[in-house]
This record gives C-alpha cells, structure tokens and sequence, in this order.
C-alpha cells in the first residue's frame, strides 16, 4: 500500500493535493499529528482530517504524535479516520487506548519510535490491526532514514510469522524510490511517503515507480 503522508503537501491547495494522490494511486492517506511535547514540532489535528474526509473516500490513517493521545481518539474518529496510531511511549495503558480506538469504530494501530524496542508491545498486538514503526526520530518530513529499523521490521515480521497473526506492518520516514525497496524486502505491507511524493513533480509517475521498486523488493527477499 503507498500511503502519502500530507505533511509534505501544499498546505495552501489541501484539498487538491489529496485528490492528486488519490488519482495517482495512494491507498491510503497519511495525517502527522504532532503536538509540540512528544515531538518537537506543531502540525494538525481533527479538523484537517474533517477537510481530508470532505474531499476523498480513501481509509485515512492518523498518525498521533501526541501526549495523552486517549483524549483526542473520539474526535479524531469522529472526524473520519479509519486507522488511528498510538505512539505506546505516551500512554501508560496501551491496551486501554488501542481498545479505545476500535470502540470508536476505528482501526487500532501501535506506533514506535526509531529508538523503542519491540518489546513494549509484545502483550499489546492482541489489539492492535497494524504497527507502524517509525523509521526516522519522529517529527519532520524529508530525513534520512535510521537503516537499523530495517532489523527491527525483519524481527516484527518473524514474530508476526511465528504467532501466526497477519498484522499490518506500515513503515514511514525516508521512504523513496532509492530506499523503498528494502523497506519491502524487510517486510513492509504500507508504505508511508511524504517529501518523495509530494516534492515530485509527477505523482502518478512517481507512484508507478515506487511500486516497481516494491515488487523488486519483494522478489529480491523471496529469492534470498
Ligand atoms: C515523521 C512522520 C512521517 C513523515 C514522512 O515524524 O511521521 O510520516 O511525514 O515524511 P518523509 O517521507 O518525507 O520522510
Ligand atoms: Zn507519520
């Protein structure tokens, strides 16, 4: 799944830039909420998913950078997004909020940072539709992606094998045509973009290729 993350488009035509990538093939639409405390950044919050939703039918997957995120999931359900992620480094009761996700009717999803281990969810997967792990410190658009969590993906997914459970993995920070390819081979079912879409000038082009680099990706770890 090519996922865009808005983070990176043109803030001053919103609404035409999400109907572009929807054209060009994204499957999902990715929303950075970041809140100035758990990341040292300030973006959105339900109400550009409310303009998000009011132009386009596509699942829209809230990222929650933020502290004491249990108070914004209803209105970030509310406002329509599908799939919401938690950071697990900011709630104490990661089950509570991952279940609060889903009685709001949204798909529950556990988001880490680059520097947490996989360990704090080992009891949480349980309740959770997805896992985000967070290839960059969290907080920006257009960085270089940390190669270590590349390991840390290949382990979710020998886990994910090994329990037998069919969990998305969906990865995002420094994601382009040159290192998308491992982050399939890794094992990355969603790929989040933002600067590499949204700073391409063609995105059905841009989009076309990235896919192409996924299945080689694919096929290169198959044939391993
Ligand atoms: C980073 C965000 C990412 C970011 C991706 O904290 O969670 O979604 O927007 O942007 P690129 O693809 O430019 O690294
Ligand atoms: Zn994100």
């Amino acid at each position: 799944m090519i996922v865009p993350s808005i983070l990176s488009a043109d803030f001053t035509r919103l609404g035409a830039e999400v109907l572009a990538a929807e054209r060009a093939g994204a499957d999902w639409i990715h929303v950075d909420v970041m809140d100035g405390h758990f990341v040292p950044n300030l973006t959105m919050g339900p109400m550009t998913v409310a303009a998000v939703r009011r132009v386009t039918d596509l699942p829209i997957d809230a990222h929650l950078m933020i502290d004491n995120p249990d108070q914004f999931i209803r209105d970030f359900a509310a406002a329509g997004a599908t799939h919401i992620s938690v950071h697990a480094e900011t709630v104490t009761h990661l089950n509570r909020s991952l279940q609060l996700v889903r009685s709001c009717g949204a798909h529950p999803g556990i988001a880490l940072g680059p520097s947490t281990p996989l360990s704090i969810m080992e009891w949480s997967l349980d309740f959770a539709d997805f896992v985000l792990l967070v290839a960059v410190n969290p907080g920006f658009g257009g960085q270089e992606l940390q190669r270590a969590v590349l390991d840390k993906i290949r382990a979710l997914r020998a886990e994910l094998t090994r329990r037998g459970r069919s969990i998305i993995i969906e990865s995002d920070g420094g994601i382009n045509e040159r290192t998308i390819g491992d982050f399939a081979a890794a094992g990355v079912d969603a790929f989040v973009i933002g600067s590499a879409l949204f700073e391409a000038g063609d995105y059905p082009a841009t989009v076309a290729r990235l896919r192409g680099e996924v299945e080689l990706g694919r096929k290169g770890a198959a044939a391993q």
